[in-house]
């Protein structure tokens, strides 16, 4: 049995002082929910104060990035060894930053191996374009950013990856995918590679998210799906009540 996951990567979004109100306002709602694993990620300047507010809560930590060299003459950078002492999670390959800051699946991988080495759990993001899906590439897309995403990564580390597939077209556009195409695509095109990569048994215990315009509303339909071990939520993060409504889907 695979632990649901919901994390909220909130993007570059809220103050210090606005991390600590929406944490001190979704902790009431969360820390009840039982059977699921729940993360979120701030930005960097939040990460102290809200991994002071989630201790002893149970609930979980992440970055939104990371360079995979431990230290050195990298300004801007933050790494796996800095983020360990605070986190238990981080978002690794995100669209965003595929698409922004020159991220490729090389250094998905890199910073993949970095995240393990240093006992994070990494959430490595893959998805296809609006474009790559309307020509008929979300299989050879999806299944080439699994792979090489993945490449090189022993098996019994690989086990606590966890990968969110995000389309770009879903993501921020309240177009969300539907449950059965989301479910098709983590079966086919992610699930299936981690098991090549690693085998049956990974692939079997490895949790994959889905991600793109997830909601209060929409969650369950996702959850319902037997491929969708729970979901990487952006907008709707930043709102207590869409959040917890999205918490409680998964719980069920
Ligand atoms: P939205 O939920 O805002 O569509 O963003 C999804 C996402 O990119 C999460 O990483």
């Amino acid at each position: 049995m695979r632990v649901p996951l919901v994390a909220g990567n909130w993007k570059m979004n809220k103050t210090v002082e606005g991390a600590r109100e929406l944490v001190n306002g979704l902790l009431p709602r969360l820390q009840a929910v039982q059977g699921i694993e729940i993360v979120l990620c701030p930005p960097f300047p939040s990460l102290l104060a809200v991994h002071t507010l989630l201790k002893g809560t149970g609930i979980g930590l992440g970055a939104q990035n990371l360079h995979w060299e431990p230290s050195g003459a990298y300004t801007g950078e933050v790494s796996a060894e800095m983020l360990k002492e605070l986190c238990g999670y981080v978002i690794i390959g995100h669209s965003e930053r595929r698409a922004y800051f020159g991220e490729t699946d090389e250094t998905v991988n890199k910073k993949t191996k970095a995240a393990l080495a240093n006992g994070l759990i990494p959430i490595v993001c893959v998805g296809e374009t609006l474009a790559e899906n309307e020509a008929g590439q979300t299989e050879a897309v999806v299944t080439r950013q699994v792979m090489e995403g993945l490449k090189g990564i022993e098996a019994d580390q690989a086990g606590k990856i966890v990968i969110a597939y995000e389309p770009v077209w879903a993501i921020g556009t309240g177009k969300a995918a539907t449950g059965i195409g989301a479910n098709q695509v983590i079966g086919d095109y992610v699930r299936r590679p981690v098991a090549s990569l690693f085998g049956d048994k990974v692939a079997e215990g490895m949790r994959i998210l889905y991600g793109g315009s997830v909601n209060g509303t929409n969650a369950a339909l996702f959850f319902s799906q037997p491929e969708i071990d729970g979901a990487l939520v952006g907008g709707a993060s930043l709102k207590v009540d869409d959040f917890s409504a999205i918490v409680q889907a998964a719980a069920k």
